[in-house]
């Protein structure tokens, strides 16, 4: 994908995130962003699913190293994100190309009633939707991973809180710290947590 045409993409996601959302905090952009861009060009991937698209950032960064006739899917349970995340995708190049099949494919609704009816095998998957449920997500997305695939985590490090001697009680605290020690004892993966901006646990299925 074209550096150019996704950077100046995301410029106007972002811009019309912070515009148009409340919650511009909770896009992927920044280091992040370079992250996500720098792992796709590496890992050369077919096919990607995210879950959790928000206003699509985080899609266009994980779509920069997109074989040719790879596709993104990308899943969002919020509608009225449509029209941000569709026209950031448009200036992106991802949907709406003359004479190309679709790059990006948006799908609103529940990723866990959404992930069961997805029939591709992903080289990335990158999970960023409710913190409640990422062992959920896990456990449905594993066999559409090929082996040597991953998954990416995002927000594993939860601001620190995970890490505390007494950490609090509340479901999302619990959730990610019993998600990250399931992973970890999970003899199907090597993983490691990289502790840029609020953690992101790089899992690879063996
Ligand atoms: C942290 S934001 C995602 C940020 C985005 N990946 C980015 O980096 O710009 C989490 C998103 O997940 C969505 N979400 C929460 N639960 C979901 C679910 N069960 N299915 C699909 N999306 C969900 C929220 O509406 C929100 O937009």
């Amino acid at each position: 994908m074209d550096a150019k045409v996704l950077n100046s993409a995301l410029e106007w996601v972002e811009r019309q995130t912070h515009l148009c959302t409340k919650q511009a905090r909770m896009l992927s952009n920044g280091d992040q962003g370079c992250l996500l861009q720098a792992f796709s060009l590496m890992v050369k991937p077919l096919h990607i699913l995210e879950l959790g698209a928000f206003t699509g950032y985080s899609t266009i960064c994980l779509s920069r190293g997109l074989q040719e006739g790879g596709s993104i899917d990308t899943i969002e349970v919020y509608d009225e994100l449509e029209d941000i995340i569709r026209g950031g995708f448009r200036r992106a190049g991802l949907i709406d190309v003359a004479g190309r099949e679709d790059i990006a494919h948006l799908h609103i609704g529940d990723a866990k009633k959404i992930i069961p009816t997805l029939d591709k095998i992903y080289d990335i998957v990158y999970i960023d939707a409710n913190k409640r449920e990422y062992k959920e997500y896990y456990d449905l997305v594993f066999d559409k991973i090929r082996p040597g695939g991953y998954i990416l985590a995002d927000n594993v490090l939860w601001s620190g809180k995970v890490l505390l001697d007494n950490p609090p009680k509340d479901a999302q605290t619990q959730s990610i710290i019993a998600f990250n020690k399931m992973v970890a004892a999970d003899p199907r993966v090597e993983n490691t947590i990289l502790p840029i901006r609020d953690g992101i646990n790089v899992i690879y299925k063996l």
